[in-house]
């Protein structure tokens, strides 16, 4: 399975407004799942499109560095590539929705405003004699009312008998089956097909609700029950014990689809698939020294309305990122005030980054949402200040929280971890992994254009000046770096990477503390285990490196609590690799793809402990798994709150 894969297409297509099925839906806020169906179900599958689409990822994949890794791992694409070639579909969604859960991870431009939520998010919580249940979360239904307060009476009215109107008393009830069956069978199917982390035990744990520091504040995120990316299921069935009832009681409840308030208007089935599942310039890479384009181009949105990062300025995109795509945007469902953590933010605190002191006084917090800020400098300087202000205050003892975070900048991650733990051999030339990139033949020309002095600027991914050699010194502009290629032979496949690369972030633009601010035994990494790529990169190092011990709040007894996943060199979007293309005017190149949005891992990482294989593929168990109880309500918030 790929993990950042990211697909958009574009076919266009018109039907007679009679029976257009997305003129029903044009203008409407809410709609059943049914009626979002019948329109996105109706577009015909273009033949000359499809194998286009094909040809494109086929060609994509080329610059994505675990293709063969993961054909023993998870998935082997290229089969299902032909599988899909071979096959025909119903709809062109039929198409989508077999890429979908092919790549588990691909999602395309089709349709994906429009996602089904309930007005019950579920928590998987530990009782105190240590049994653990499905419930409904405590906080559904003031997340629900604050959420989605038009929907609210529609769900009121579909509760039957004596439990119509009565939604709010769901909260924190029993969910003893879903559909008939042990709650697990409903999380496991899910943790099938979610896709995202390696660890089928973080999966599991997309199905409840957590939440997640933002640039602007808190949110609640609902998990994979309560929030569908796509609105195939219409409604589900739980058999639930209410609170303090001895009562088993039986709710049907019906998704509701939502046309999220990003969309672009439309009135029927041609506007439809013109504004909403075309690529755009922006969705495509563009020819840097074409200055026109590349101003259209940071005018219009991108694949990045669905990295889990806030959106960011263009010029900050220059630093090189490390962030999870996911089928669904960041979430932005925000959390009631009640639900807020308690103690008072540092003044320190910027963006993502929010600093507590406990009131120990000598505990202090750091919630980091995520590895990108809008501004990369007062992140640096935020992260800092905030830090030296915990220890200025009395502060010997860190939690770092890092639910729910998808990466982002590696040089903050690199940067982190340095003036945590202070300059030493596994912080000083460099604070994070060793990486490669993948060598395939495009790959190479392109570097051997820029060789010939293709690259004027130095502003390309390819260009030898943005990277150092093993040794940690920098190539020259002459270089080809990709080269002597290592061939290697994976799962049967023979495959080619460059040569190892070296420090990337310093020195930093800002000078780090002469000595660590914590000692790392003093240090803990806490989440849902829901931290991935640059978030990965920085526990991994502290975890391994400096010996921090690491936590996972919830999930299931008994299985194996990873601390991360999804790990990764550095990750970037087919826009970014087509960028490349274009600037250095191979776009016809028998193995460049056509204009498309992949999101792809350029460079793997080397394993710490196992530095021949790729970190990714390694087990990152947790030192601890702390349980969610019905007490500590929105998960992990309070809990990291109130750790000693
Ligand atoms: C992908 O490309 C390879 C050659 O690069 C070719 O052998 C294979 O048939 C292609 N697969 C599909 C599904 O087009
Ligand atoms: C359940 O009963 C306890 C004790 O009477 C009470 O404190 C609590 O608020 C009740 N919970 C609900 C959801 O009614
Ligand atoms: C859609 O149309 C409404 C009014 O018809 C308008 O207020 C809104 O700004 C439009 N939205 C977009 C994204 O164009
Ligand atoms: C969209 O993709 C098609 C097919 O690859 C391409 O011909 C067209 O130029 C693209 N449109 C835009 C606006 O980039
Ligand atoms: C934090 O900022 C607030 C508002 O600007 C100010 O009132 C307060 O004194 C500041 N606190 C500290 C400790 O500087
Ligand atoms: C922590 O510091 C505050 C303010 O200085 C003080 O009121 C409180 O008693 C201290 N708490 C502990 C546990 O020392
Ligand atoms: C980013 O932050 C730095 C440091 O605080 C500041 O000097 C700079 O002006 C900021 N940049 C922008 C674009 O706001
Ligand atoms: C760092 O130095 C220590 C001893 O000082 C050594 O054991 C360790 O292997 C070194 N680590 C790296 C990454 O060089
Ligand atoms: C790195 O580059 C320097 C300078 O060109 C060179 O002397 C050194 O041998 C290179 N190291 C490796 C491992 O290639
Ligand atoms: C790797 O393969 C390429 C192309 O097949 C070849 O030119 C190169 O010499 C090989 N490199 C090594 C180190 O064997
Ligand atoms: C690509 O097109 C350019 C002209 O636009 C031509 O000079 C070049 O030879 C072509 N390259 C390939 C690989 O066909």
């Amino acid at each position: 399975m790929l993990y950042r894969l990211f697909i958009s297409w574009s076919l266009v297509f018109g039907l007679s407004a009679a029976q257009d099925p997305c003129a029903a839906i044009a203008g409407k806020k809410w709609v059943s799942p049914q009626e979002a169906r019948a329109c996105m179900f109706s577009f015909p599958v273009d033949q000359d499109r499809k194998s286009s689409l094909i040809e494109t990822v086929n060609k994509t994949l080329a610059f994505h560095t675990s293709v063969n890794y993961q054909k023993y791992v998870h998935e082997d694409i290229h089969a299902d590539l032909a599988r899909i070639r071979a096959t025909s579909y119903h709809s062109d969604f039929d198409l989508h929705l077999d890429l979908y859960n092919s790549f588990r991870r691909l999602n395309d431009g089709h349709c994906r405003f429009i996602s089904a939520y309930l007005p019950t998010p579920l928590a998987l919580l530990t009782a105190e004699d240590g049994t653990q249940q499905v419930h409904i979360a405590p906080e559904a239904f003031s997340i629900a009312s604050a959420e989605f307060p038009d929907q609210i009476e529609f769900w009121q009215a579909s509760l039957d008998g004596n439990l119509k109107g009565q939604l709010a008393s769901l909260s924190g009830a029993k969910v003893l089956l879903i559909n008939g069956h042990n709650p697990f069978v409903a999380v496991n199917q899910n943790a099938e097909i979610t896709g995202g982390y390696q660890a089928f035990s973080t999966r599991q744990n997309s199905f409840f609700s957590s939440y997640s520091r933002g640039a602007k504040g808190w949110s609640y995120v609902m998990g994979n029950f309560a929030q569908l990316v796509h609105p195939l299921t219409d409604s589900v069935q739980m058999t639930i014990q209410r609170p303090n009832s001895s009562t088993v009681e039986q709710v049907t409840l019906p998704y509701r689809a939502r046309i999220g308030s990003t969309v672009r208007n439309f009135t029927d089935s041609e506007s439809y698939r013109t504004n909403m599942c075309r690529n755009v310039t922006a969705t495509n890479g563009f020819n840097f020294y074409d200055l026109l384009t590349q101003q259209e181009t940071a005018s219009l949105p991108s694949a990045a309305y669905f990295e889990q990062q806030p959106m960011l300025d263009h010029e900050d995109r220059k630093h090189p990122m490390n962030v999870m795509l996911d089928a669904l945007p960041l979430t932005d469902v925000e959390l009631p005030e009640e639900l807020l953590p308690l103690p008072i933010a540092l003044n320190q605190s910027y963006s993502v980054a929010q600093f507590y002191m406990l009131s120990d006084n000598i505990t202090g917090v750091l919630a980091l949402g995520s590895f990108s800020a809008a501004n990369f400098t007062a992140f640096m300087g935020s992260l800092l200040d905030g830090l030296q202000e915990l220890k200025s205050q009395g502060a010997s003892r860190l939690i770092v929280d890092v639910t729910n975070n998808g990466g982002g900048y590696i040089c903050i991650a690199h940067w982190l971890h340095r003036i945590l733990v202070g300059p030493k051999n596994t912080t000083e030339p460099q604070a994070g992994l060793y990486t490669c990139a993948r060598a395939g033949t495009l790959a190479q020309t392109i570097v051997e254009k820029i060789n010939k002095g293709g690259d004027p600027e130095e502003v390309l991914s390819y260009n030898p000046s943005q990277w150092r050699n093993s040794s940690n010194l920098p190539f020259s502009v002459q270089s080809h770096w990709l080269r002597p290629t290592v061939n290697l032979t994976i799962n049967g496949h023979e495959d080619a990477f460059s040569p190892r690369l070296g420090a990337e972030c310093q020195p930093f633009e800002m000078t780090p503390p002469e000595e660590g601010l914590f000692e790392p035994e003093n240090i803990v990494i806490i989440s849902n285990g829901r931290c991935a790529s640059s978030c990965s990169l920085f526990s991994i190092t502290m975890a391994k490196h400096e010996g921090v011990k690491t936590v996972v709040i919830g999930g299931q007894q008994n299985a194996m609590q990873q601390y991360c996943g999804i790990v990764g060199g550095q990750s970037t979007h087919f826009t970014e690799i087509d960028t490349e293309i274009k600037s250095t005017h191979l776009k016809n190149h028998t193995h460049a793809p056509p204009d498309f949005v992949l999101g792809i891992t350029w460079r793997l990482a080397f394993g710490i402990h196992n530095p021949a294989e790729p970190e990714e593929w390694q087990d990152h168990p947790a030192d601890f798994n702390l349980p969610l109880t019905l007490k500590t309500q929105v998960p992990g918030l309070s809990v990291s709150m109130s750790i000693i």
